[in-house]
């Protein structure tokens, strides 16, 4: 099922996650709705909070980046209480988007690589370094189910010049072809 993405300007946006466990309830169907949400988005991640649920998960499929790096082919996967071990190398800009801000992308810097602990949908605990675009996709999430957008990466002058664009998306004045709910209606 397809689920509205939750639009800029919405508190559920702004809180950090609660990790969950095995038990919680409808797991499996979420995590496949969430995949079936990103899809029709064309996104390549999506976190719960974007559906509006406030948990510590998010999934990731990187087949449209496989033509700049082709390892990222199949790199779909469903991460569960993640905790970023460690962020190095070097800061590198990336053009970066979010289906909950549709029609604003900016080059945000992020660190090339990161260690992270997570927990994929059978709860088994996996250790990975991740780099360049798919570390990138993992840290924009990431941020996610800790309550933080990339546009609040950006310089002050920078904002500044999108704060009306926000103020639209809150309100759904913004053309956007999926589904999805805005926090104050017209
Ligand atoms: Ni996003």
């Amino acid at each position: 099922m397809i689920l509205p993405i939750i639009a800029y300007g919405d508190p559920v946006l702004k809180k950090v996650g609660l990790p969950i466990d095995k038990d919680y309830k409808g797991l499996g169907q979420l995590i496949e709705n969430m995949f079936e949400t990103m899809y029709a988005a064309s996104g390549v991640g999506l976190a719960a909070p974007q559906v509006g649920i406030s948990i510590r998960l998010f999934v990731v499929d990187t087949k449209p980046f496989a033509e700049d790096e082709p390892e990222l082919e199949n790199f779909k996967k469903v991460f569960i209480n993640p905790q970023i071990i460690e962020e190095v190398g070097d800061e590198w800009k990336f053009n970066e988007g979010c289906l909950s801000i549709p029609g604003i992308r900016e080059d945000v810097m992020r660190k090339k690589i990161i260690h992270l602990r997570y927990q994929d949908e059978e709860f088994k605990t996996h250790e990975t370094v991740f780099e360049g675009l798919a570390a990138r996709v993992i840290q924009h999430e990431y941020d996610h189910i800790d309550g933080k957008l990339f546009v609040e990466k950006l310089s002050p002058f920078k904002k500044q010049l999108i704060k009306g664009k926000l103020r639209d998306i809150t309100i759904g004045k913004v053309d956007v072809d999926y589904k999805m709910r805005f926090p104050i209606k017209k």
